[in-house]
C-alpha cells in the first residue's frame, strides 16, 4: 500500500467541482432542462472547421510548435486587442495562447505568487479561481460587492495585505451577469498599480452585453500594461469550448516565469485547434452578434418570469453574459433544493455556494444553451418547482 494514501494533499481543501455533480443528477433524471452549465448552444464557424481540417494535412500540425502560440494565431489575437480591446501589446505586453481562459488563469496565478500569497476575489467568484489559487498554495481573501454584484472599491482597498499579489474581477460576470462600471475597474486597476499588485480581468463574455452595458478592458487604461493581465476565451464567443483554446495579455516581466508554467503543462496548446482560433478571429465578433441577440430575448424572458416570483426570490438586473444569480428567500440548503429541483421538477440550476454565496440561498441560472422554446419551458419548470418546494 502506498504510503501517501489517505494523507492530506494540496487538493484536499480544494472545493470539489460543481458540475459534474449536477451533470450527474441530470443523468439520473432523463427529460431535465439543464440551466446550469455555462455553455453555449451553438458551434463553431465553418471557416474555423475548414480550417482544422486543412490543418490534418500538414506536417507541422502534428509536431510540437511555439509555446506561445502560432505566429498566424497571435498575429490576428494582437490585432483583435488593438481593435477590439484598446489594448496595445507594443506598450510593454506579451501574448500567450493558452488550453482555454482556465489555463491562463493557472499560469498567472502560478507565475505571480508564492505559497502563502493572497488573492482577492470579489465573490460571487468563477468556482475556477478559487480552486486555482488554493491548488497555487494561495490564500483566497474573498471581499463582498453590493447589492448588484458591483464592486466595492472599500472592501477591496481594506482586504490587502502586504501579502496580497493578485486582485481577479470577472466582467461581464460569471455567475451574477453583472455588467462592471468602467469607474470601478478603473479604481481597481489604479489601486492595484499603486500597490504594486496585479490586476487579472477575466473577460470570457466581452462580447455578451445587453441594451446600454458596455464591455471595458482594464488592459487598455494608461499604465495598466505593466501590472494588469487580461485573459479572453474562443469557448463561448465562438462556440469552441471542446477545442480548448484562450489567450492572454500579460506583463512581459512576467515572460520567464509564464513559459514556464506553460512549458511544463501544456508545451503548447493543439497547433490545430489554434489553426482553427485564428479562422474564428477572422470571421471576428459579427459571428456570435445574432446569437446574442437572441440570448438578450432568452434573458428578457428568464428575469420577468423570476420576477413573478415576489418575496419568494430577488433578481437583480444583470446586463451581460448569459447568467442570473437569483436569491431565494428560504433556510434550505441550497444543494439540497437545487437536487430536488432536478429529481421532482426536472430543471438544473448551479447552488450559490460554488461562487463563494454564503449567506443565503443563491442560484446561477444559465441560458445561454437554450434557445427560446427551451428557455421558457425551463424558466417555467424552475418557477413552478420553487413555488411547490417551498410552499
Ligand atoms: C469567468 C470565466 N473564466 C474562464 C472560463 C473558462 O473558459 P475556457 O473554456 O476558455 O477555459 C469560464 C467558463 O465558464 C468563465 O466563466
Amino acid at each position: 500500500m502506498l504510503r501517501t494514501v489517505g494523507s492530506a494533499t494540496r487538493m484536499d481543501k480544494v472545493q470539489a467541482p460543481i458540475i459534474p455533480v449536477v451533470g450527474s443528477w441530470i443523468r439520473a433524471t432523463p427529460g431535465t432542462i439543464s440551466l446550469g452549465q455555462g455553455v453555449v448552444h451553438y458551434g463553431p464557424p465553418q471557416a474555423a472547421v475548414d480550417a482544422v481540417a486543412e490543418a490534418l494535412k500538414a506536417a507541422s500540425t502534428h509536431e510540437y510548435g511555439d509555446g506561445a502560440g502560432i505566429a498566424p494565431l497571435v498575429a490576428a489575437i494582437r490585432r483583435k486587442l488593438a481593435a477590439e480591446n484598446q489594448i496595445d501589446v507594443d506598450r510593454g505586453s506579451r501574448i500567450m495562447v493558452t488550453a482555454g481562459a482556465n489555463m491562463a488563469f493557472m499560469h498567472a496565478v502560478l507565475a505571480t505568487t508564492s505559497p502563502g500569497d493572497e488573492v482577492i476575489l470579489p465573490v460571487p467568484f468563477y468556482f475556477n479561481h478559487e480552486m486555482a489559487a488554493d491548488m497555487a498554495g494561495c490564500v483566497v481573501v474573498r471581499v463582498p460587492t453590493d447589492e448588484r454584484y458591483q464592486l466595492r472599491l472599500d472592501a477591496i482597498e481594506r482586504a490587502m495585505t502586504p501579502r496580497t499579489r493578485m486582485v481577479v474581477t470577472i466582467s461581464p460576470n460569471n455567475p451574477s451577469g453583472a455588467v462592471l462600471s468602467e469607474q470601478s475597474l478603473r479604481a481597481v486597476n489604479t489601486l492595484c498599480r499603486e500597490r504594486g499588485i496585479y490586476h487579472l480581468a477575466d473577460e470570457p463574455y466581452e462580447y455578451f452585453t445587453y441594451g446600454d452595458a458596455r464591455h471595458v478592458s482594464p488592459g487598455s487604461f494608461a499604465d495598466a500594461a505593466g501590472h494588469t493581465i487580461s485573459v479572453y476565451s474562443l469557448s463561448k464567443a465562438y462556440g469552441y469550448a471542446g477545442w480548448r483554446i484562450g489567450y492572454m495579455a500579460y506583463p512581459e516581466a512576467l515572460a520567464a516565469a509564464m513559459m514556464k508554467s506553460q512549458d511544463t503543462i501544456l508545451i503548447n496548446p493543439t497547433i490545430a485547434s489554434q489553426v482553427g482560433a485564428a479562422a474564428a478571429l477572422g470571421v471576428g465578433r459579427g459571428y456570435c452578434e445574432p446569437y446574442v441577440r437572441e440570448m438578450a430575448t432568452i434573458r428578457d424572458i428568464v428575469v420577468k418570469e423570476l420576477g413573478a416570483l415576489g418575496d419568494l426570490a430577488r433578481v437583480p438586473a444583470a446586463d451581460g453574459a448569459f447568467y442570473v444569480l437569483l436569491r431565494v428567500n428560504t433556510a434550505l440548503d441550497p444543494l439540497v433544493l437545487a437536487e430536488r429541483l432536478i429529481r421532482e421538477h426536472k430543471v438544473a440550476v448551479i447552488p450559490g455556494t460554488a461562487f463563494g454565496m454564503t449567506d443565503g440561498c443563491y442560484f446561477r441560472v444559465a441560458v445561454g444553451a437554450l434557445q427560446k422554446a427551451t428557455g421558457a419551458e425551463g424558466i417555467g419548470r424552475l418557477v413552478t418547482g420553487l413555488r411547490t418546494i417551498l410552499a
